[in-house]
């Protein structure tokens, strides 16, 4: 009798192996999962238990036995590492005062060498926004987070923005610098456009990229899911997801918008400003259907929304395309850790340095960093120009975001230059999309406005109306 919901189970499995999340599954409970991955861990089988096991601490986060027995099944499995988090979310859980997480600390100490284990320890503290260490597990050199220079991001008020003789204002407007924007999005219904009833109200089905299992390492794939199911999945997480750690509560999703979905978001109080929205007048010239439109959307990211738990977020990268981007905080709180392409170096290469809590040791460049380091939040939005390295972390348990890639002056020409190649028709390989001929021929005409486009005074002439409109409300 004890097997049956395990058989419905194992179907489940085999469908998300396919990749696809599965819609309207009753979430399993946590104490089934728990007792089914005992019982298989008594039997020999640890390999099967580790899945149950991590579907058990995902059901129910808070339990510290759960999760510690995740970290004994990890231990038997000679992964140090993330056992040896378990351990430490166990005791943090329970306060310091479940023993068995004490005991295992100490056998696991057999396997590694203390620096090994300081450093395991060190580690874990900077995944930890409170950073508060565990007693009894306090070293002297407690030495962990960011030690490289950072700095705080501009703060630019929205209404001091829109000047068209203020040089400084304008400085920002063009792109050149990133900033962050204050007071843009008090005009804006957050209450429907930030609200995850009502929006899966109005977008129930659309398409959605969904992560279990974080995006923060680079080699993650995703299951396509409709926004309804990805986003109950939050809440309610089904699945025993057989090749992945989903364990952590820290799934994210992205939403690749396409045209219908971008306007129903206006239509729902999305109202961007001027320098945002830059790409509505030539994307309306050069692809003539509307599936073209779609396919371009789609296939470079272009316009995406971004929903994510605590924790979850974006391993540092620079932009494939060279361009230019802007994020529209929504709902929570976001981190952001920014740096220019002056650090290119310093960086070593996409997803080697967590500029959160860096591996100074490992990457002894990263040390010599200047970079930015800010949070964003609800209300607030954040520009950053091309070839800037950005990573992100969410810091609330629901987290959304809006963003666009832009295409501006001063990027044009980098970005041109990536079109060309990724529409050589016999290319080999393919870094943002494969070959499309009709797609090719609506971005060569795109790439033709852009040269013809008068950037500056595009900017200056939607200032001047916003002032005037401003002035005709006074
Ligand atoms: C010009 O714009 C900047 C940035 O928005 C602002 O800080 C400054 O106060 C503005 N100067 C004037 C004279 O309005
Ligand atoms: C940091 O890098 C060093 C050197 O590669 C490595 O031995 C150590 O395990 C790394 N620490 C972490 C926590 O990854």
């Amino acid at each position: 009798m004890i097997n049956r919901p395990f058989i419905s189970f194992a179907i489940l499995c085999a469908i998300l192996a396919c990749g696809q999340l599965s819609n309207g599954e009753t979430p399993p409970k946590p104490k089934k999962l728990h007792k089914e991955a005992l019982k298989l861990a008594k039997s020999g089988a640890i390999e099967s238990s580790l899945q149950y096991f991590r579907a058990a601490v995902r059901a129910d986060p808070s339990n510290y036995e759960y999760m510690n027995n995740l970290g004994v099944t990890e231990m038997r499995m000679q992964s140090f590492r993330k056992a040896s988090y378990r351990f430490f979310n166990s005791l943090k859980l329970s306060n310091g005062e479940y023993a068995r997480a004490w005991d295992n600390i100490e056998e696991l100490k057999a396997f590694v060498s203390d620096d090994d284990f300081i450093t395991f320890y060190h580690d874990w503290l900077g995944l930890n926004d409170d950073n508060s260490p565990i007693p009894g597990l306090d070293f002297d050199d407690v030495s962990y987070g960011i030690k490289h220079k950072t700095k705080a991001l501009p703060v630019i008020d929205y209404e001091t923005f829109f000047d068209p003789s203020n040089e400084t204002a304008r400085s920002y407007a063009t792109g050149y610098k990133p900033y962050m924007l204050i007071n843009g999005m008090n005009h804006w219904d957050l209450d429907v456009l930030g609200n995850k009833e009502l929006l899966t109200e109005h977008f129930k089905s659309s398409r959605v990229d969904y992560y279990p299992h974080n995006m923060r390492e680079e080699d993650v794939r995703p299951y396509f899911s409709e926004l309804g199911s990805a986003i109950d999945n939050f809440e309610n997480p089904t699945g025993l997801f057989d090749r992945i750690d989903a364990s952590e509560r820290t799934a994210y999703i992205q939403w690749n918008m396409k045209d219908a979905e971008w306007d129903k978001m206006k239509e729902l109080g999305m109202d961007l400003p001027p320098m945002f929205r830059s790409d509505d007048d030539w994307i309306e010239k050069c692809f003539r259907e509307i599936d073209r439109v779609d396919e371009f959307f789609i296939k470079t990211h272009w316009r995406m929304v971004l929903i994510g738990q605590e924790g979850a977020g974006m391993f540092n990268h620079k932009d494939t395309l060279h361009s230019a981007s802007f994020q529209a905080q929504l709902a929570g709180r976001k981190r952001w850790h920014l740096c220019s392409d002056a650090y290119d170096e310093q960086m070593y290469k996409a997803g080697d340095v967590n500029t959160f809590s860096p591996n100074y040791s490992k990457f002894p460049k990263a040390l010599d960093l200047e970079c930015y380091d800010v949070t964003v939040e609800t209300g607030q939005m954040l520009y950053y120009p091309q070839n800037y390295w950005h990573q992100t972390r969410n810091l609330d348990p629901f987290t959304m975001s809006v963003s666009g890639t832009l295409v501006t002056d001063s990027n044009k020409d980098e970005i041109s230059h990536e079109f060309r190649k990724e529409c050589q028709p016999n290319k080999r390989g393919s870094r943002i999309f494969t070959y499309e001929e009709r797609l090719c021929e609506g971005l060569l005409q795109c790439m033709n406005h852009w040269q013809v486009k008068s950037w500056e005074e595009d900017v200056t002439a939607e200032f001047e109306i916003i002032m005037k409109k401003r002035a005709e409300e006074l």
